[in-house]
């Protein structure tokens, strides 16, 4: 437990998933909320209320009051993220950006090359990674006991009206479910197998009438040769009680909604190591995370590389969807994980996806390691 005074953080955009976010600050003793902006004044209002802190109605106005903000979250919806990221990063302020990191590879190049010029830390908020089971399971993968990995599932479906929401006008949230929810699906998959080196989706029935894709089906391959399939929903509900399951020649390990299990094929009983999906765990483990790396006591776990690798897999999919093969994702992320561990052999520490510890969240200690994962320069 640390005595040092928390970073102080504001939040931009108290929407939904803001809610979130400010309820684990209450929690952490890393990180301490002092402002929220929202362009609907009693959003911000609102949670600047039970949030004990000031409230803006633009984060221009924030940064300008609030000069001694550590970090930002980002909380706004998709298309106005690199704007705002790229305000706060030329402020020196660190960037923590909800998925999806952007939603064109450019915009995203350009908030790592700002976030690298200007010395800051900057990540996107996946909270998958995060849940402790998800990091015990990627322990027990890496043991080897699962044997040869063959095939990655996952499954984020739930019945969801997006008639009236942001997330149904493509100009705004750069597409549909694939991008939403399987922003996270690649951002995990990449987790436990490495790089994606291609992938196919297939659209399912447009259920609710929206613009964009409500149903896909994603096949992918790793690098490495695993088989991915991923379905996203927001029309049906598979009902499954996993979110992740992998199998390989040696057994099968399944991270569930209420219960985490492994079993190895030799045996006929299942190994039960976790209790499942928590919320509340994951967004506080990714808030100390991303505070700890801060000050240079963690390694980022979702790298800015990790972002952008996730983009451009987001990227080759709608390629995939609209020309209907199997589409090649490019590796402009690995390139830029490389230049940046040639320049400074300490960011090398922090491109590592070395499984943190389960039992604090995503919290490796990196002992004195830089506190810019991104470059050498100073806030
Ligand atoms: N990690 C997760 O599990 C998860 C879940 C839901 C949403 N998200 C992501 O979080 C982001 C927000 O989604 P949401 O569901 O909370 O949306 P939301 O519509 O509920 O909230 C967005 C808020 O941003 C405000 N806003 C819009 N433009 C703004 C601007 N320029 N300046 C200040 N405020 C502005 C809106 O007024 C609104 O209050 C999206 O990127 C979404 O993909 C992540």
């Amino acid at each position: 437990m640390t005595t040092q005074t928390p970073l102080k953080f504001g939040i931009i955009g108290a929407g939904a998933i803001a809610q979130t976010h400010a309820q684990v600050f209450e929690l952490s003793s890393q990180a301490q909320l002092i402002g929220v902006a929202d362009i609907r004044p009693e959003a911000a209002k609102a949670m600047a209320e039970s949030s004990r802190c000031k409230s803006y109605t633009s984060y221009q106005k924030m940064a300008e009051e609030l000069t001694d903000l550590d970090a930002v979250i980002i909380c706004t919806p998709p298309t106005t993220h690199p704007e705002i990221a790229l305000y706060f990063i030329h402020r020196g302020v660190h960037v923590l950006c909800e998925k999806p990191f952007s939603i064109d590879l450019e915009s995203a190049e350009t908030m790592y090359e700002a976030a690298r010029k200007n010395g800051v830390l900057l990540t996107m908020a996946s909270k998958f990674r995060y849940v402790t089971d998800v990091i015990k399971a990627k322990s027990i993968v890496q043991s080897g006991i699962l044997g040869d990995l063959v095939l990655f599932e996952n499954a984020f479906t739930a019945r969801v009206d997006m008639g009236s929401r942001w997330n149904a006008n493509p100009v705004l949230s750069g597409g549909g479910v694939l991008i939403d929810n399987g922003t996270h699906s690649v951002d995990v998959m990449r987790y436990f197998l490495g790089p994606l080196a291609e992938i196919q989706v297939v659209e399912g029935k447009r259920i609710q009438g929206l613009a964009v894709e409500d149903t896909v089906r994603i096949f992918t391959k790793s690098t490495q040769g695993v088989v991915g399939n991923i379905d996203l929903s927001w029309s049906i509900n598979k009902e499954l009680d996993y979110f992740i399951r992998i199998y390989g020649s040696n057994g099968t390990i399944s991270v569930g909604w209420k219960e985490s299990k492994y079993r190895q094929a030799s045996s006929q009983d299942w190994v039960v190591f976790g209790n499942g999906y928590s919320k509340v765990q994951s967004f506080l483990s990714q808030l100390d995370n991303f505070a700890q790396a801060i000050r240079g006591e963690a390694q980022l776990l979702i790298t800015a590389e990790d972002a952008i690798a996730s983009v451009e897999a987001i990227n080759a999919a709608y390629e995939s969807l609209r020309q209907n093969h199997w589409t090649s994702i490019s590796h402009l992320s690995e390139n830029l994980a490389l230049r940046q561990a040639e320049a400074s052999p300490k960011a090398q520490l922090n491109n590592k996806t070395t499984a943190p510890s389960p039992s604090h969240g995503a919290s490796p200690s990196s002992g004195n390691g830089t506190p810019k994962s991104l470059a050498g320069a100073g806030k």
